[in-house]
């Protein structure tokens, strides 16, 4: 969704904000703006398109100098991407500016109300509304500029991340929160706002997360206030950001997906470090302690999540049915939030989330904890707010992902999945030791095995070169490998547009197998492990069709060796750590065939990193 940044303090505000618009362009890049307060007036630049856009529009005018501003990039909900419907917005004096992350969702009848009281509307947006509704009441009533927001946000219905500035309050910013991230940095005798840390670490990293319905009154003079809008003062809660700067450049490599693709050896340790002990047949899980008993006593894991995170999750109900012998529902977080499920007090309900910040997510924890569920989170940002909305958790430790499409996040989420289920299954006395002790060494042996897979990427890339300009491609996967398929589909799909589904190999006959011809390539994860014989059977349905197969095999694979049009060779290993490895070739295939079409890997068309509104 849309990134906001803003700064009070002693330095020049432009390029601060220009700065942290590009940390921020990951979460959408339709078009952006920012507004300074130079010489006692708001200059406001704004343009669709990248932050680059704006970038050249603001060079090719008078310089931008003030200590105080406002920056938005926006991901487009209401009204297309425009120069008009780009943020900032004004009110309808002028004197006042908005940015706004979030949904209005009342902002038709408001903006009719206002249309009755003379007010002008230059854009199809809802953030509009409430900045000429702030400046409506700021105007008619005898009220402060927080005070004038806090009536505003009373009457308004939605999600929002905002940032307020006004001409007349030259040494304030108002900033609140509902649903979208915020978080306050505290600088000595200088304040940063954004969305997120990534725009603050290089230079603070003493933070305050806002909880919903919190508002921040920042003034250059008296500093931080922490107030809601019910007018009630509230303390804030200083954090210290563990985020390094480094983690958040591209260390050399052209994209942050293929460096993030390569950091998996790493973010896969990472994820088990501290957690994982082969040698004395453990697993500590801290976060989970004091829930471990919900776990070994519940009837039934419900696993929420959306997109990557729900991909995790499938992988995750093998691993609980397998393993811990306990029965699983794995849910799209937005259809069971709208969907009146059957939810028990003594469901534990596991919900994944890279982001910590996607609102199905984070509405559907909430439905289920109304509910008397137990919620844990698997999360991989600090202080986002889906490890706040759960009882408890573990962090996945993968590092900030960049990436608009997921590679790092997703094998440290099964990773973790991987982890909490033998640690159940431990307690629960459902597995043998024997087992338990061969899958602990196995699953350390992973992030070496994992780097194998990475040493073959020219061979993949020359793979990637003879498939990069097909229309359609089909992925195939049993068992384990069944989410593996679906990820494969979606990374391709999402970064290449290429349109691309992922199914259970044996479910082919029951009617995809009509789409097989010489132009389709189907992509099968076939290694020895788990019902081998049963993917050489779909194989050959396939080639008995004409169909093209690029098969991910085991080492020293030779039967569908022969059959294959191509194969890339990884280590063998448990089946059910396989997703872990058969993953990378197929996260490798979709980025290169990606940027064989030009298409911005990092950041692609209509999507972005963290969907923060339903
Ligand atoms: C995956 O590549 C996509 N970026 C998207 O499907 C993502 O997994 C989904 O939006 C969920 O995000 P989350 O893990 O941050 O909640």
């Amino acid at each position: 969704m849309c990134g906001i940044v803003g700064y009070i303090g002693p330095k020049e505000a432009y390029p601060v904000l220009i700065k942290g618009l590009k940390r921020l362009e990951y979460r959408g890049y339709d078009s952006a703006g920012v507004a300074v307060l130079q010489n006692e007036n708001i200059v406001v630049y704004k343009c669709q398109g990248k932050v680059a856009n704006l970038e050249n529009l603001v060079a090719k005018s008078e310089p931008l100098i003030g200590t105080i501003g406002i920056g938005h990039t926006r991901w487009a909900t209401h009204g297309p991407p425009n120069d008009e419907n780009a943020h900032p917005h004004s009110s309808e004096d002028g004197n006042m500016v908005i940015i706004h992350n979030g949904i209005i969702e009342n902002y038709s009848p408001l903006r009719e109300e206002l249309i009755k009281r003379g007010h002008h509307f230059k854009s199809e947006t809802d953030t509009e509304v409430l900045i000429h509704l702030i400046g409506d009441i700021r105007q008619n009533e005898d009220v402060t500029l927080f005070e004038a927001v806090r009536i505003a946000l009373n009457e308004v219905i939605g999600a929002y991340a905002i940032v307020v500035m006004e001409k007349d309050n030259p040494n304030q910013l108002i900033a609140a929160k509902k649903g979208s991230p915020l978080v306050v940095g505290i600088g000595e005798g200088e304040f940063y706002i954004a969305s997120d840390a990534t725009p603050i670490i290089e230079y603070t990293k003493n933070v305050v997360y806002l909880d919903d319905e919190e508002i921040a009154i920042i003034d250059r003079e008296d500093g931080f206030k922490l107030m809601n809008i019910k007018n009630q003062e509230k303390t804030p809660y200083v954090q210290e950001l563990e985020m390094k700067l480094e983690a958040l450049e591209k260390g050399g490599y052209e994209h942050f997906m293929l460096k993030e693709i390569y950091e998996q050896p790493r973010s896969i340790r990472d994820s088990m470090r501290g957690r994982l002990r082969p040698n004395s047949d453990q697993v500590e899980l801290g976060g989970i302690r004091d829930y471990i008993k919900k776990f070994v006593n519940a009837k039934r894991i419900i696993i929420l999540g959306c997109g990557t995170s729900w991909h995790a999750g499938l992988v995750g109900e093998y691993l609980f049915e397998d393993i811990a012998r306990i029965p699983v529902e794995v849910e799209y977080a937005s259809e069971f939030r709208y969907r009146n499920p059957v939810i028990y007090e003594d469901d534990v309900v596991i919900a994944i989330s890279q982001s910590g910040e996607t609102a199905d997510t984070l509405a559907a924890i909430e439905l289920a904890k109304s509910k008397g569920a137990t919620i844990i989170g698997i999360c991989n940002v600090i202080g986002s707010s889906i490890p706040r909305a759960t009882h408890a958790g573990s962090y996945t430790h993968a590092g900030p992902e960049i990436g608009v499409a997921s590679t790092k996040a997703f094998t440290a989420q099964v990773t973790v999945l991987t982890l909490m289920a033998l640690h159940v299954a431990h307690q629960k006395g459902s597995i043998t030791n024997q087992r338990l002790h061969r899958l602990l060494i196995e699953l350390d042996s992973i992030p070496d095995k994992v780097q194998k897979v990475l040493d073959q990427n020219e061979k993949i890339k020359y793979i990637a070169e003879i498939y990069k300009d097909v229309h359609n491609a089909l992925y195939l996967g049993r068992g384990y490998n069944f989410p593996v398929a679906l990820e494969g589909a979606l990374k391709l799909k999402e970064i290449s547009y290429i349109h691309a589904e992922g199914y259970p190999a044996a479910e082919m006959k029951h009617g995809p197998i009509a789409l097989i011809d010489e132009e389709m390539p189907c992509f099968v994860i076939a290694p020895r492990a788990g019902a081998y014989d049963k993917i050489v059977s779909n194989i050959q349905e396939v080639k008995a069709r004409k169909g093209k197969i690029i098969a991910i095999v085991t080492e020293g694979e030779k039967l569908i060796k022969e059959m294959a049009d191509h194969t890339i060779e990884i280590p063998d290993t448990e089946e059910c750590l396989m997703p872990l490895i058969s993953v990378i070739p197929l996260q490798l295939l979709s980025y290169h065939i990606a940027v064989m079409r030009g298409c911005n890997v990092d950041q692609p068309r209509n999507l972005a990193k963290s969907v923060t509104v339903e």
